[in-house]
């Protein structure tokens, strides 16, 4: 039973989609546990790019099953779009390679536009910058027991029932509180019906329990998650998260299965850190450096297209991540984005308030006064894109890497050099093979 869950270790974009996608190669089965089509997830085959949302990154494998389980909210006309231009890529050609679970929560329109109402009337410092994707009303309806269900789908007096109380109260707040236009009912019902019809193949009863029967029949099951570990709604930087637990503990309940059922947490941070949307980010250089990092690490958002926060590497941060995952094993992304840099920055700890903190403080308002302590490494100047084995590294980035993995006690299997699957170093196999 080899459950392994892969996780973001930091704000999200760590590069856990392409990670997936190289492990899938191994996988029976890859999972989707919590978010929705907030994430963007871009894997690189044979140069050429394809961006997920919800779909987990393993469809690019014809073999690997692939399912959206109960923890997600599914956008149904976001999900649709991506099957169909996966399908228009000579992909998924076999409806049985994506499950989606019945006990999935609905993202309509209605919760995107929510979202951006919301969005819209917060100013300055308050806004969160959040993806406009539905997500955080999205996650109110299952919360406060209102959702639409992606089985609901397909009963048609339940779903006229329940899109009726939704609109109520949704257009009620979106023309009172926002001045936004209603949206009507027969219009939105006519286009979840087709969608519906179109989705049908995809629809399955209970996904937990064909996760289950995988893992008992020792299955390789990995669980995709999404966005990163400081985006949490419980441990992140409220109110500076995402509506979801993002963390590897979510697997477990997004996905319906045991904790006992998880052999191994791998952790995917980036040689550096990035931050989209607001809130504390103790490392972010707002100079000439940290734009040479965005353009070298291309790092504009993949579902927003937004320019994202680039800094140094914030340990603290992944020694909090590493606490509150468990996790086992880690994967280092995108180390050739740190050539040509001459110095390069560890953030080893944070002062506040006269203090050393190995770990960040609780409350973001504590959290966005920290200082960091930086330690500096020589940089090298080659370009690790076509190294084929760990002995080619130059010998300044594997002190980089030596001084991480000793810093943060953990295992660094996997060393990705770009975007292409082949761009990948291996410390240790994964699945031990
Ligand atoms: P929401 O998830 O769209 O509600 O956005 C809440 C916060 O999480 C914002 O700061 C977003 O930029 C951030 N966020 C959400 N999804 C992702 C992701 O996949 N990668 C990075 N940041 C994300």
């Amino acid at each position: 039973m080899p459950g392994i869950v892969v996780v973001g270790a930091q704000w999200g974009d760590e590069g856990k989609g392409k990670l997936v996608d190289v492990f899938a190669s191994k996988a029976d089965m890859v999972v989707r546990y919590q978010g929705g089509a907030n994430a963007g997830h871009t894997l690189v085959v044979n140069g050429k790019k394809t961006v997920l949302h919800l779909i987990p990154s393993g469809i690019l494998h014809p073999d690997t099953t692939c399912v959206v389980t109960s923890g997600v909210v599914v956008d149904v006309f976001g999900i649709l779009d991506e099957i169909k231009g996966l399908k228009n890529n000579d992909l998924l050609q076999n409806p049985k390679q994506l499950l989606i679970s019945d006990a999935a929560t609905v993202l309509l329109p209605s919760h995107k536009a929510l979202d951006a109402a919301r969005e819209a009337s917060l100013t300055g410092e308050k806004k969160i910058g959040t993806t406009g994707k539905g997500i955080g009303p999205a996650y109110e309806d299952r919360a406060s027991r209102r959702a639409l269900l992606f089985g609901d789908l397909f009963d048609r007096e339940t779903l006229r029932a329940k899109l009726e109380l939704h609109l109520k109260e949704k257009n009620h707040l979106l023309e009172t509180l926002y001045g936004q236009e209603p949206i009507g009912i027969e219009g939105l019902l006519a286009q979840i019906e087709q969608v519906a019809r179109e989705l049908a193949p995809y629809r399955c009863r209970d996904t937990s329990h064909v996760i289950s029967k995988a893992l008992k029949g020792n299955k390789r099951v990995l669980f995709e998650g999404a966005q990163g570990t400081l985006l949490d709604i419980f441990h992140g930087t409220y109110p500076f998260v995402t509506s979801s637990s993002t963390l590897s503990g979510s697997a477990c309940i997004g996905a319906g299965v045991g904790p006992t059922q998880i052999q191994q947490v791998i952790g995917v941070f980036k040689a550096y850190a990035t931050r989209v949307g607001s809130g504390p980010f103790p490392t972010e250089l707002n100079d000439e450096t940290g734009e040479k990092m965005r353009q070298n690490g291309r790092e504009f958002g993949s579902t927003t297209g937004r320019a994202r926060r680039c800094g140094w590497i914030d340990l603290p941060a992944l020694r909090y991540a590493i606490r509150l995952n468990g996790i086992t094993n880690l994967a280092l992304m995108k180390l050739d984005v740190l050539t040509g840099f001459e110095k390069i920055g560890i953030c080893t700890s944070y002062k506040l308030d006269g203090e050393t903190l190995m770990e960040p403080p609780v409350t973001q308002a504590d959290f966005s006064r920290v200082e960091p302590v930086i330690e500096w490494f020589q940089g090298w100047n080659q370009d690790l894109t076509k190294l084929t084995r760990l002995a080619d590294l130059p010998r300044t980035a594997t002190n980089y890497l030596d001084f991480i993995g000793n810093q943060l006690a953990t295992p660094i299997d996997v060393l990705s050099i770009g975007p292409g699957r082949e761009q990948t170093l291996w410390v240790k196999p994964l699945f031990n093979n």
